[in-house]
Order: C-alpha cells, then structure tokens, then sequence
C-alpha cells in the first residue's frame, strides 16, 4: 500500500494511548483521527499523536474523509454499539478484547460485519505476539508430542475503586473478562471448546467477579486449568504439558518475549528469545492492515468463528461462577 494508511481511534483511555505509541512503528501507518466524549481530551490526544481530526463524539468520527479503519478501545459495554456504528459506515473494525458483553452481542457484531462486507477483527493481541505464534508452532510440528493439558494464570493486585472499570459493574467490571479472558483463549486455541467446564468466582462489593477459578475437561481426558485474580500478583505463566515434554511461555505469558521447549528425552530445555518491538500492538495492527489489502472481511488468525466460540465459552464460564450483567437480560 503506497497511500498512508489511516487510523481512527474511538476512546481515549490507557489502552487507546499504546496502541496510539506503537502504531508510529508500522511503516506506511498513521493516526489520522480520534474521538472522545471529552472534545478536549479528544484535543489533546490528537496534538500528541498528530491526528488530523479530533472530535468530542463518536458519531463525528464514522464522517472523518479518508479514514481506513477504526480501533475501538472503550470500556467492554460499549464495544457492540461502537462497532455496530463503523461497520454501518463501512468502516473496518479493529475491536478491544473482550469482543463484547455476551455472545448475543458478539453475533450482532459478525452478522454486520458479513451483511455490510467490511473487516472486524476482534483485538487480542496475545494471537499475534512472536512468542505466541512460536508456541503453536513448536505444538503443532509435534515438539512436545500430544498436549495432555494447559496450565494458565492472570492475575494483578488491582487498587479497590468502586468507579474505574475494573470494579465498576456497570463497566464490565470483573477478572473474567478482563484478564481471565487470556488462559481461556489459550486453552480453546491449544485444545479447543471443552466439553465441560467447572468454575468458581469470589464476588466482591461491588458485585464483579474479583477472582476466578476454572477448570476445563475434554472428552479425550485433556484438561485445562486456569486461573485470574485482581487480588494478587501471580507469576502469570502458561504451561503446555504434552506427552513428550512442556512448553512453558515465559511471564508475563499474554506479551511473552521468551518461551522454553523442555523435552523428557533431552537433558538440556531449549529457550527462545523472541523480543518484541514497541509495546506489542504493532502485530494485531499490521495484520488487520493486510487483510484489509487482500479484501477479507475475516482474519484468518483471529476468525469470527473463534471469537463467538470464546465468547460462548466466556458465558458458560459466568453461567457456572454466577456472574451477570444487565446485557444477559437482552439476550
Ligand atoms: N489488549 C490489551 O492489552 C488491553 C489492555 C487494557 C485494556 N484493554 C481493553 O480495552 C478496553 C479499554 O480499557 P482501558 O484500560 O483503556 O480503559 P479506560 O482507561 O477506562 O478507557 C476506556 C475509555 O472508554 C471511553 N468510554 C466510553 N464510555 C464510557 C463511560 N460511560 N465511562 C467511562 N469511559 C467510557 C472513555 O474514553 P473517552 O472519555 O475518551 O470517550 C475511556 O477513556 C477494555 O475493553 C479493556 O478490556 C485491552
């Protein structure tokens, strides 16, 4: 692609301002225009970043002249409308993980995307990362033989704010989605969809799940164990056990820049470092840009099959653990 290729930012929080840092690293990349509810932010942000349009509404972005796509990157609520709103404007969508509250939401979401022919991908950046993609190639070329079972953890002292997202109900608040969402991708991506699955949640104040534990049995025997927590800092680790060694993706396992190959048979394991460039948005980034070059209105990598089917499992998940929010009573 010669023409820059233009992004639009929709939110402007934490998450908005790296992915802002490391779209300066894609050659032929630019931040082109952002929205806040704060025109001010929505200023400021675009002065630092050097967009040439900035707005205090979302709906003025969707209007934005030679605008290539946008990356959503508000709170988990919002994911569905703001999406449903780019993709009626034919403008391709690169949306913040988790995809959206439920699997109705998320089906709404595909279902635009094919009727108005545009991309959506959703973002979960660990799927790209070197290390990641390293990882499921040293499984899938037999290194460490069958996988019998995934080992995953998440977990970071979150300071206690009734108002901030992560314990604010009304946002999507709770570790599940969050960052629980990180070992249950790995664990559908390694071994698939599970055919039963237990979990148990601590339900703060504030009603979110504030620690999650979960267990994962396939009908091979394979098991999953995973585990996310705001209470405590683990060592966030993901083990793959197979028959003829482990793989063990180094901390913190969801942007890696190492993994080990142990084998049962070899002495010695095997480290592979795989650094990354800028913060590690750069990857999910360049690759939606190539499928929007080649026309596709779905990521091979990250197909809408694969993130309904996490979603689904996502909502087993909360099912089990007894976490709700108000969109499971629209569904
Ligand atoms: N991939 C990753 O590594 C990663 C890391 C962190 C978070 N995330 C995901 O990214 C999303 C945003 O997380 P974040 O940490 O950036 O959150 P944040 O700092 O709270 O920012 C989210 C933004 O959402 C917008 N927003 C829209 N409606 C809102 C409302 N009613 N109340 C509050 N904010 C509202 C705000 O932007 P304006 O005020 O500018 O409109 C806000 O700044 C979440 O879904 C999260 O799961 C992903």
């Amino acid at each position: 692609m010669n023409e820059p290729f233009n992004w639009g930012i929709l939110g402007l929080g934490k998450i908005a301002r790296k992915f802002a840092e490391d779209l300066r690293l894609i050659p032929g990349a630019r931040l082109h225009a952002v929205a806040s509810r704060s025109k001010k932010r929505a200023k400021a942000f675009a002065k630092e970043f050097e967009a040439s349009f900035y707005y205090g509404s979302y709906e003025e972005l969707v209007r934005t002249p030679e605008l290539h796509a946008v990356y959503i990157a508000t709170e988990h609520p919002y994911h569905c409308e703001n999406t449903l709103l780019c993709l009626e404007h034919k403008l391709p969508v690169l949306c913040e993980k988790p995809f959206a509250m439920n699997r109705y939401e998320v089906r709404r979401m595909v279902e635009t995307a094919r009727r108005e022919q545009t991309l959506l991908m959703e973002a979960l950046w660990t799927r790209f990362l070197p290390s990641f993609r390293k990882t499921l190639k040293l499984i899938k070329k037999g290194a460490i033989g069958e996988v019998i079972s995934v080992k995953a953890d998440f977990g970071f002292k979150a300071p206690v704010d009734p108002e901030r997202r992560l314990y604010n109900h009304a946002l999507g608040g709770g570790a599940l989605l969050d960052i629980g969402i990180y070992p249950v991708f790995l664990a559908l991506l390694v071994l698939g969809k599970p055919r039963q699955l237990k979990a148990l949640a601590r339900i703060g104040p504030t009603g979110v799940d504030e620690e999650i534990g979960i267990t994962f049995r396939y009908g091979s025997g394979k098991m999953a164990h995973l585990h996310a927590s705001f209470l405590a800092t683990t060592r966030c680790e993901a083990y793959i056990y197979g028959t003829e060694g482990t793989i063990t993706i180094h901390p913190r396992w969801h942007h890696s820049e190492a993994v080990t190959l142990e084998r049962y048979d070899h002495p010695e394991p095997k480290e592979y470092s795989l650094p990354l460039e800028g913060i590690g948005y750069r990857y999910e980034a360049e690759h939606f840009m190539e499928c929007l070059e080649r026309d596709w209105i779905d990521s091979p990598l990250m197909p809408h099959s694969f993130s309904l089917q996490l979603m689904e499992v996502l909502d087993a998940i909360r099912e089990e653990a007894g976490v709700r929010y108000m969109q499971d009573e629209v569904g």
